[in-house]
């Protein structure tokens, strides 16, 4: 076989078979094909698409070029729950202890955030003394125990996905819905998961801004995972302005507690309400996604999805105190109102721009190595849709400098105030099956 004839029949918009695939996947990894005839074939693949079966066919090649978790020691069916990437996406920090106070097991792999998207890792580790470095014996025993646990990302999952994902970065060959979908669902399907629920965003802050686009995205997501036998479900959720109120990582966990109290913000509690009772679902602890919702409230209402909480911090090392007494958290030392220079209704909140001056404030990495401060952010206090008056404050900045005045003028930039009539975006577009 030749990586030539490969590139030359997807030029030709004809179908690879699995072997083909599997021979560029193979010799890619092995580094036995070079990065300018990869190149090739992912520009083609980028025109020409692929069809279910070689999507299917490329995600498993990918999952087998590398190491795969084995979670059949974890009792129940593991429920994976992903999503495209938010700002201010607290969903991980409310749905783990969530779902796993009905019993679910939640078996998480997370990584760390990059970018103007806040990781899972991040945001627990600002609970005092809280660890993911646990053995992969530990991670099983914990899940067993108290149904939940997460652990950082380790071994060497699909090479493949890290080499073609960094060629694709440099030869503007990333908005490819067949190879996002591969990309996304190899890792997820490595890391272990008998069932998995994808977020899917959608609008001006995500990956993909047009809902039809989020919605052939999803489908094929859906249907590769149905293909290798992991039952999938996508929801379509909005991302035109950030989830919550909380951007940035302990201010992220203080509003995961309060969520869990049942006392949240509306459109967080309502995607982690749609999205939960999912996992219930293909998880077998409910009949539908009525009755999974119905079990979810009432453990918001007990108390139960809160003690969760407690146990899963303690277990790996956190100080659960922090729960009853959030002040423990790491705080910043000053706290700055933005006020709004005219009356008139919330019209954008670029969530894009509001993630990057989060970062900016230190919140996130711009790069690999960057450090980060757990303590600043932001915490809105207006959303699309809400009447706000002159002077008003829209937005707190949780800061450890004093210096402000660029972070401000981003910020003005980032909201926009109408004296029109402003229609509030739907939080939850659709639900993808199939
Ligand atoms: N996220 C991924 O993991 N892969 C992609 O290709 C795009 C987004
Ligand atoms: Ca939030």
């Amino acid at each position: 076989m030749r990586m030539y004839d490969i590139i030359e029949k997807k030029r030709d918009g004809k179908e690879l078979t699995n072997e083909e695939i599997q021979f560029f996947i193979n010799g890619y990894t092995a580094e036995e094909i070079p990065d300018y005839q990869v190149s090739a074939l992912l520009m083609a693949i980028f025109f020409q698409g692929m069809t279910a079966k070689e999507r299917a066919d490329l995600t498993k090649a990918m999952v087998e070029s590398g190491d795969q978790i084995d979670l059949s020691a974890i009792d129940g069916v593991k429920v994976d729950k992903h999503s495209t990437g938010g700002v201010g996406d607290t969903t991980t920090l409310v749905l783990a202890p969530l779902v796993a106070s009905l019993g679910v097991p939640v078996a998480k792999m997370s990584g760390k955030g990059l970018g103007h998207t806040g990781g899972t890792i991040d945001k627990l580790e600002s609970v005092p003394g809280f660890h993911v470095e646990i053995t992969n014996d530990a991670f099983v025993r914990l899940v067993n125990e108290n149904k939940v646990a997460v652990i950082g990302q380790s071994g060497n999952l699909t090479p493949a996905d890290k080499k073609l994902y960094s060629l694709r970065d440099v030869t503007a060959t990333v908005n490819s819905i067949p190879l996002i979908a591969s990309s996304i669902m190899s890792k997820k399907i490595a890391a272990g998961a008998d069932a998995i629920v994808l977020d899917v965003k959608t609008g001006e802050g995500a990956f993909m801004k047009v809902l039809e686009d989020s919605k052939e995205l999803a489908k094929a997501m859906v249907s590769i995972g149905n293909q290798v036998g992991r039952k999938t479900v996508a929801i379509i959720s909005d991302m035109n302005q950030p989830l919550g109120f909380a951007i940035g990582n302990a201010l992220e966990v203080k509003e995961a507690i309060e969520t869990l109290r049942g006392k949240g913000p509306r459109d967080l509690t309502e995607l982690c309400l749609t999205l939960g009772s999912q996992m219930v679902v293909l998880a077998g602890m409910a009949t539908d996604v009525d009755d999974a919702r119905a079990k979810l409230m009432e453990n918001l209402e007990n108390g139960k999805a809160l003690e969760q909480f407690k146990v899963f911090l303690k277990a790996q090392g956190g100080d659960s105190s922090v729960v009853d007494d959030p002040t423990l958290l790491p705080e910043a030392a000053y706290k700055v109102e933005l006020p709004a220079k005219s009356t008139g209704t919330v019209e954008a909140m670029f969530a894009n721009e509001l993630g990057t001056a989060a970062m900016q404030l230190g919140a996130g990495r711009a790069t690999k190595d960057s450090m980060i401060d757990l303590a600043v952010g932001l915490v809105l206090h207006k959303k699309i849709g809400d009447k706000v008056s002159e002077g008003e404050s829209l937005l707190t900045i949780h800061a450890n400098n004093e210096d402000l005045e660029q972070i401000k003028a981003k910020l003005y930039d980032s909201i926009t105030i109408s004296t029109k009539s402003v229609t509030v975006p739907t939080l939850i577009y659709d639900t993808i099956t199939e």
